[in-house]
């Protein structure tokens, strides 16, 4: 076997091969600068091999599955046939970082068939674009056999060399983790994305698309090494994927670039996702949201009955009020139906029956003539069979009360014994949520969820997920750090859109915290609640996680009298298009984001303090803008002074360079309005 524990120059690696007389089928994508050669190695092994640049990055890495009953799918395979194609084409989605996307990569199948026994078989397919590779397995269907038991899929990921790393540890139930940052060879298994700095000029992020009827995938490595094999959350027997054959696993994905921010306007998972399969999108809108939800995580007011319920009709329509005078589409509310006061003791949801204070049909009634969307709540607590049996009628009472838009949660273990979140049982059921979803035109947000893949293309009323260690851990947990988000857009969002529920203005908890029951718990352990970010970046949040969904997080009463709230009011979520301006992971991060005539811009920095000079140059060169800019103030500081916030106005256009400060642990966010 070649190995090359160092980068090696592509040139010298085909001499290299050329001498131990191995045939590869090599695959460039559109510019060249992305190489994929396959190989059939040791005699037989499906194996492949990336270049960026022409610097490897995959070194040789081996390909197949270990099956239950048949025999093995990963050695002594010839290659039968192979087809290429091209592909370059555009397509548009209702809602994204941009409206339109470009798909153009070059295609290479290889068909595979068993050296001794030709009953053996196995397809692949590669798609080389310039951001990256994806490649996926097609087990086609077997003389006399039509389903099978994957015991394992067999793929490696060979980096090279040995990386900087931004990861979470696997994990078959969560991805609320930490994120952590070492050299590859030091890190745990690993959930995805995955995402590493090879060299200054040479990012790379391992993660899936399409994850459909399949286990979700982790990657383990020896301690020490950096040969990553996909590792996938298992059946209670310890079958990973059963499947009806034709089996297609989900596309393995690696996302390359010469720039950190190169990564995140990438759009290699979603083009190896198929095209939407609903027609009429015309109910799917992006929106901003509220909702009595905050004081709920802060234990003021609760999900259960009683003297604290939050989810009452009058409290609802409160939130409608201020959600109407706001300029804020979505008020979602949790807590209102039967099955929060027992659900801990494993008893079931009641999904449609409302506790006795809260009237959904007022509610709703009242929304709309209010112009404001009802966003409904289902926290499952992980009771799937239950969930699964109500389905229908959920689905339906949403819909007979006119309701476009539900938050679903997954809490706890999966209440089936020996069932993960992550395995393909529970695949195909947040799957069939969004299928049943889309039948009766209600888009989903996920708490809980499995991880996206970039399946909002063929459903584009999967809006956005959590799939991470999200605001709420802030107010009853040990809190995220101040680099957590600027971690979470070089991994997590690298996936897709994420629920983050940034916006919450009281953010040491000053305004509630002699009657936060955790309060003097924390404080006892020597601990502290709080948000650990300055207000302004609350606001850069909401442009730089991206989220079809945003919510203003915070309990209503917290922005009242708030002139740093404006932003939110004029703050526009249904972006066309987007630009990285400068990033650095784990460090700081700026992006620019357009909706309609305006462009918004989030800037958000770890716990350093910086200046950066940045040009202006994205706006349109005819206009001159207004640009409303929501800064750290004076001598801000996420520690010692979270709150101040300057704001001002200034002209300028596509000419200006501007000064942006951020506090440590700070953000900035600016509105650009075109003048008349
Ligand atoms: C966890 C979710 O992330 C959170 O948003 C929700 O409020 C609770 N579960 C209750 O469903
Ligand atoms: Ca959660």
């Amino acid at each position: 076997m070649i190995r090359f524990t160092t980068i090696v120059p592509v040139f010298y690696l085909i001499v290299l091969l050329g001498c131990n007389e191995v045939k590869d089928y090599s695959l460039s994508s559109p510019s060249g600068k992305v190489n994929l050669k396959f190989f059939l190695n040791n005699g037989g092994t499906p194996s492949y091999l990336v270049s960026f640049n022409s610097q490897v990055v995959i070194d040789t890495s081996s390909l197949g599955f270990d099956l239950k009953t048949q025999e093995d799918l990963i050695a002594e395979f010839q290659v039968e046939s192979t087809e290429r194609r091209t592909i370059n084409e555009t397509w548009e989605r209702p809602w994204g970082e941009t409206k339109v996307v470009k798909d153009h990569c070059n295609e290479l199948q290889v068909n595979l068939v068993g050296k001794a026994d030709a009953s053996r078989k196995l397809n692949l397919f590669f798609k080389v674009y310039d951001d990256g590779i994806g490649f996926r397995y097609v087990i086609p269907k077997l003389e006399g056999v039509d389903s099978i038991f994957v015991l394992s899929e067999e793929t490696q990921f060979n980096v090279a060399p040995n990386p900087d790393t931004w990861w979470i540890k696997a994990d078959y139930n969560s991805y609320e983790k930490r994120i952590r940052n070492s050299k590859l060879s030091e890190s745990a298994t690993l959930g995805t994305p995955v995402t590493m700095k090879m060299e200054d000029d040479v990012f790379m992020s391992i993660h899936e698309a399409n994850l459909t009827n399949y286990a979700g995938m982790t990657l383990k490595h020896d301690t020490g090494s950096t040969l990553l094999k996909s590792e996938l959350a298992p059946w209670p027997d310890g079958v990973k994927v059963r499947a009806v054959l034709p089996m297609k696993s989900p596309w393995r994905t690696i996302q390359l670039s010469e720039t950190a921010g190169g990564l995140i306007t990438s759009n290699l998972i979603v083009n190896l996702n198929e095209p939407s399969k609903i027609e009429n999108t015309s109910w799917i809108k992006p929106m901003k949201y509220v909702g009595i939800w905050w004081s709920l995580h802060l234990f003021l007011e609760t999900w259960s009955s009683g003297p604290k319920h939050g989810a009452t009709t009058e409290n609802t329509k409160r939130y409608i009020d201020f959600a109407a005078a706001n300029n804020i589409k979505g008020v979602l509310v949790e807590g209102w139906n039967h099955g929060w006061d027992t659900w801990l003791n494993e008893d079931s949801f009641d999904y449609t029956t409302p506790y006795p204070d809260f009237d959904p049909e007022e509610v709703v009634r009242y929304a709309k003539h209010k112009g404001v969307e009802f966003i409904g709540h289902q926290e499952t607590g992980g009771n799937i069979p239950e969930f699964e049996a109500r389905i229908d009628s959920i689905f339906e009472m949403y819909k007979s009360l006119g309701v476009h838009a539900i938050k679903t949660g997954y809490a706890g273990k999966i209440r089936v014994p020996g069932q993960s979140h992550h395995g393909q049982f529970m695949v195909n059921h947040y799957r069939n949520v969004v299928e049943t979803a889309a039948a009766n035109q209600i888009m989903i947000n996920a708490h809980e969820p499995i991880k996206d893949t970039g399946i909002r293309r063929t459903w584009p009323n999967m809006m956005t997920r959590e799939g991470v260690r999200g605001m709420e851990w802030n107010a009853w947990s040990r809190g995220n750090s101040p680099s957590h988000t600027v971690d979470i857009a070089f991994t997590r969002m690298l996936s897709g859109p994420v629920d983050y529920t940034p916006g919450i203005f009281d953010v040491d908890f000053k305004n509630s915290w002699d009657r936060m029951p955790k309060w003097e718990e924390f404080k006892a352990r020597g601990l502290t609640l709080e948000v650990r970010t300055t207000v302004a970046k609350q606001l850069a949040l909401m442009v730089v996680l991206y989220s079809p969904m945003v919510m203003a997080a915070d309990m209503i009463e917290n922005y009242v009298d708030q002139p740093a709230f404006q932003f939110v009011r004029d703050l526009d979520v249904d972006w066309e298009d987007q630009r990285v301006i400068d990033a650095e992971i784990g460090e700081y991060i700026t992006i620019a984001r357009k909706a309609k005539d305006r462009w918004f811009l989030g800037s958000i920095t770890n716990d350093e303090e910086r200046m950066f000079e940045v040009s202006l140059d994205f706006l349109d060169t005819k206009k001159t803008y207004l640009a409303t800019i929501y800064a750290d103030g004076e001598n801000a500081d996420w520690e010692l002074n979270p709150y101040p916030v300057n704001i001002l106005t200034k002209e300028v256009n596509a000419k200006t360079i501007l000064e942006i400060n951020l506090a440590k642990g700070g953000g900035q966010a600016i509105e650009f309005r075109p003048v008349d």
